[in-house]
C-alpha cells in the first residue's frame, strides 16, 4: 500500500522545489513529478517538509514533588497535531539508582508514544556504578547523549569535579554532554534571601536566577568539555549571555550548539510581573523569560547559525500543582508546556517576519539536530530512504491559539491568544497519517524507540585533534642527576 504525497513544493533545510513525495513501507521510496499510488494525499498551496524534531521533551517528568502532567500518550499527540513527529525525552535515575533502573521506567512508560522518541540519560549523581553502566548505556541502549544539570541544587545538580568527570567518560565513549546552565549555587542562595526579604510571588523566581546565572554556567561548561574533547550541547538557552559564550567558542573553534526554546523567543519576562499569580505561576521555568534584547539575541543567533536548534523544553504542569507553590515561589513547579506550538510560532514569529528563511526553519525545528544527535538522514530529512516522518504545512491555516481547543492536557497555554498563521495539513509518522487539519488520528503506540550510535564525525574530529596537540613527555639526552 503506497501512498504519495501530491502537487506540494518539498521544502528542506538546503533546498525548495516542486515533487510528489511516494512512501511505502514507512518510508520515502521516491521523489520527482507526476507519481502514483494506492493513496494521494493533496498537498496544492503547501510545503512538504521533515516533521519537526523537539529535541527537549520531559513527559511525565518526577519533579518538585509532583509528574508533569502530559505523558508520552498525550505529549506526542499534541507533538503531531502541531507537525512534530519526534521527540527525545530525558531518563532521570534517582539519586543512586542504576541508569539501566531508570531506562527501564522510561521504556515502560514510552510504550504509549504515538510518534518516534528517543531519550538523553542524566547524569544525576556520579560514582563508579555510573561510570561504568554510561559504557553500556551508549554501546547497548542506543543513547549517545548525557544531561548534567547545573540548577536544582539538592535535587539533580552535579558538582563541577562530577561533572569533568562525566565529560572525559563522554569523550572516552564518544557520546555528547549536555547541560543546563545555571549556576544552581548562587541560584539557591539568592532564593533563600528573596524568601527572607519577603519576596515570595512567582516574579521572584525570575528575581533569583538573572541571566549572569546563565552566562557564568555556560562558560564554565563549555571550558570543561573543551578540556575534556567532547562537543557540548546547551539546553534552553535564553539569554545573550549565554548566547554569547556559545558564540565566542564557536568563533574559536570549539563545538558548542546552543538551543533556544520557542517560549523564550517569543514571551518575555512582563509575563512574572501580571497581577494575577495563576498567571505568573504558569510562566515559571527555568531559566525564567528575559526582556526583548535578550529574545533578539536569540533570533540573531538562529539566523547567524551561532544557535542551532528551536525546542520547547515541554514540562507541562497544571495550575493546581503550580499552586503548591503559593506563598514561596521555589516550590512552584518549573516548567512550561508548548510542544503543539513550536511549529506554528516560529512559523509565525520567524518566517512570517523575515527573521527567518523557510529552509532555516526545517534546519532548525528538524534538520540539525537531525545530524547533532546522530540520526541524520533516517529523521530530519525528505530524502529517499528516509524515514516518512512528513508535515504538510499549508501556510494559508490559521488559528488562534487557546487552551480550550489544544491537545495538551493542561488547563492553560502560555500562548493563549496568540494569532498563528501556517499549520499542518497532514502529520505522517513513518507513513501514517496521524493528523489530517484538525482531525487527530493518532495511534498509542504506534511511536518506536530511535538508537543513537555513538563517535559522530564531530567526536571524532574532535578527538583527532585532541590526541594530536595532547600533552606528551619531552625525550631527552644528558639528564641531569638528580639533586638529591
Ligand atoms: O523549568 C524547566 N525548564 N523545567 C524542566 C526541567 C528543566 O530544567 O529542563
Ligand atoms: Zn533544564
Ligand atoms: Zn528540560
Ligand atoms: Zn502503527
Amino acid at each position: 500500500m503506497s501512498k504519495v504525497i501530491k502537487g506540494g513544493t518539498v521544502v528542506t533545510a538546503d533546498l525548495t522545489y516542486e515533487a510528489d513525495v511516494k512512501i511505502e513501507g514507512g518510508v520515502i521510496t521516491e521523489i520527482g513529478p507526476d507519481l502514483s499510488g494506492d493513496e494521494i494525499l493533496d498537498a496544492s498551496g503547501c510545503y512538504v517538509m521533515p516533521g519537526g524534531i523537539d529535541p527537549h521533551v520531559h513527559l511525565e517528568m518526577p519533579f518538585m514533588g509532583t509528574y508533569s502532567a502530559d505523558d508520552f500518550a498525550s505529549g506526542t499527540r499534541a507533538a503531531v497535531s502541531g507537525g512534530t513527529t519526534m521527540v527525545v525525552d530525558f531518563c532521570l535515575p534517582d539519586p543512586g539508582q542504576s541508569l539501566m533502573d531508570a531506562l527501564m521506567r522510561w521504556d515502560n512508560k514510552s510504550t504509549l508514544a504515538t510518534c518516534d522518541y528517543s531519550f538523553h540519560m542524566a547524569i544525576t549523581w556520579w560514582g563508579e556504578q555510573v561510570f561504568n553502566e554510561m559504557e553500556t548505556v551508549v554501546r547497548e541502549k542506543g543513547i549517545n547523549t548525557f544531561k548534567h544539570f547545573l540548577a536544582y541544587k539538592g535535587s539533580l545538580m552535579v558538582n563541577d569535579d562530577e561533572l569533568f568527570a562525566s565529560f572525559q567518560r563522554c569523550a572516552e565513549l564518544g557520546a555528547m554532554p549536555l547541560v543546563h546552565a545555571e549556576n544552581g549555587d548562587v541560584v539557591a542562595s539568592m532564593s533563600a534571601k528573596l524568601l527572607e526579604e519577603g519576596n515570595v510571588g512567582p516574579e521572584a523566581h525570575a528575581y533569583s536566577r538573572p541571566p549572569e546565572v546563565e552566562g557564568e554556567a555556560t562558560n564554565r561548561a563549555i571550558m570543561l568539555a573543551d578540556m575534556a574533547g567532547v562537543p557540548l550541547y546547551v539546553v534552553h538557552t535564553s539569554c545573550e549571555q549565554s548566547h554569547e559564550a556559545i558564540r565566542r567558542a564557536r568563533q574559536k573553534g570549539m563545538r558548542v550548539y546552543g538551543e533556544p526554546l520557542i517560549q523564550h523567543l517569543t514571551l518575555d519576562e512582563s509575563e512574572y510581573f501580571d497581577k494575577d499569580w495563576d498567571h505568573a505561576a504558569r510562566r515559571v521555568m527555568s531559566p525564567p523569560f528575559r526582556n526583548k534584547m535578550h529574545q533578539d539575541s536569540l533570533w540573531a543567533g538562529l539566523q547567524a547559525g551561532s544557535l542551532s536548534c528551536v525546542a520547547t523544553d515541554h514540562c507541562a504542569f497544571t495550575t493546581d500543582q503550580k499552586r503548591y507553590g503559593v506563598g514561596d515561589f521555589t516550590k512552584i513547579p518549573n516548567g512550561t508546556g508548548g510542544l503543539e506550538d513550536r511549529l506554528p510560532m516560529l512559523w509565525t514569529y520567524g518566517v512570517g517576519t523575515g527573521r527567518l528563511t523557510m529552509n532555516e526553519f526545517v534546519a532548525v525545528t528538524s534538520t540539525n539536530i537531525a545530524k547533532i544527535l546522530n540520526m541524520y538522514p533516517k529523521k530530519g530529512a525528505i530524502l529517499v530512504g528516509a524515514d516518512a516522518d512528513i508535515v504538510v504545512w499549508d501556510p494559508k491555516r490559521s488559528k488562534t491559539i487557546t487552551a480550550a481547543n489544544q491537545v495538551s492536557t493542561i488547563d492553560y497555554s502560555v500562548f493563549e491568544g496568540k494569532e498563528v498563521t501556517g499549520l499542518p495539513r497532514f502529520t505522517l509518522s513513518r507513513g501514517k497519517v496521524m493528523v489530517e487539519e484538525s482531525t487527530l488520528k493518532t495511534e498509542e503506540g504506534h511511536g518506536e524507540f530511535v538508537a543513537r550510535q555513538p563517535y559522530t564525525a564531530v567526536n571524532k574530529a574532535l578527538s583527532t585533534w585532541k590526541e594530536l596537540v595532547s600533552p606528551r613527555p619531552i625525550a631527552r639526552s644528558g639528564i641531569p642527576p638528580s639533586g638529591v
